[in-house]
């Protein structure tokens, strides 16, 4: 995280001063903490589908204290359009989604302006010859990839 967030211009010191951040595919909250303790200006949203997820996400703002717990809500998509952000992050989350292109759409119309987005993604080759290691396999079958014509 702490090499990922100075990839994008300018991102770090909008979160120090301060802005609104929507963590889609929260999970279990961890990302949504590391960025809301690391940043305690900026207000964190986590959203998950999963309601599991979300209660397990939600004891963990608990457990961490604070001020972030309000942060982590569900994803029920009027949440997600009730505000607008200064970053929308997607960790380990766009393979995972029926369309990564619409949600994309989506994410576009809530954006402030100036606002961007942070995509993390398992890396996988195009080719299934170049994933022949343990995790080239595991990454390889749960990214999204190009249709390839033959398939
Ligand atoms: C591989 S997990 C990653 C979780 C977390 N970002 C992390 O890195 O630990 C993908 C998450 O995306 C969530 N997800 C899938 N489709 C979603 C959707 N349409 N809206 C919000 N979350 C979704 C899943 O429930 C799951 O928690």
């Amino acid at each position: 995280m702490p090499n990922w967030l100075p990839t994008l211009d300018g991102i770090v010191q909008w979160l120090v001063e301060g802005i609104q951040v929507a963590d889609v595919g929260c999970g279990h909250g961890y990302s949504t903490l590391m960025m809301a303790e690391e940043f305690p200006n900026s207000r964190f949203h986590g959203f998950d589908t999963q309601t599991a997820s979300i209660e397990a996400a939600r004891k963990h703002a608990e457990a961490a204290g604070g001020r972030q717990t309000g942060g982590v809500c569900p994803s029920r998509r009027d949440d997600l359009f009730r505000r607008q952000y200064g970053l929308v992050c997607f960790f380990d989350v766009p393979h995972d989604l029926g369309d990564p292109v619409d949600a994309a759409r989506h994410v576009a119309k809530v954006l402030a302006p100036g606002g961007t987005v942070m995509l993390v993604e398992p890396f996988a080759h195009d080719h299934t010859a170049d994933n022949l290691s343990a995790t080239g396999q595991l990454y390889y079958a749960a990214s999204t990839r190009p249709r390839h014509p033959s398939t």
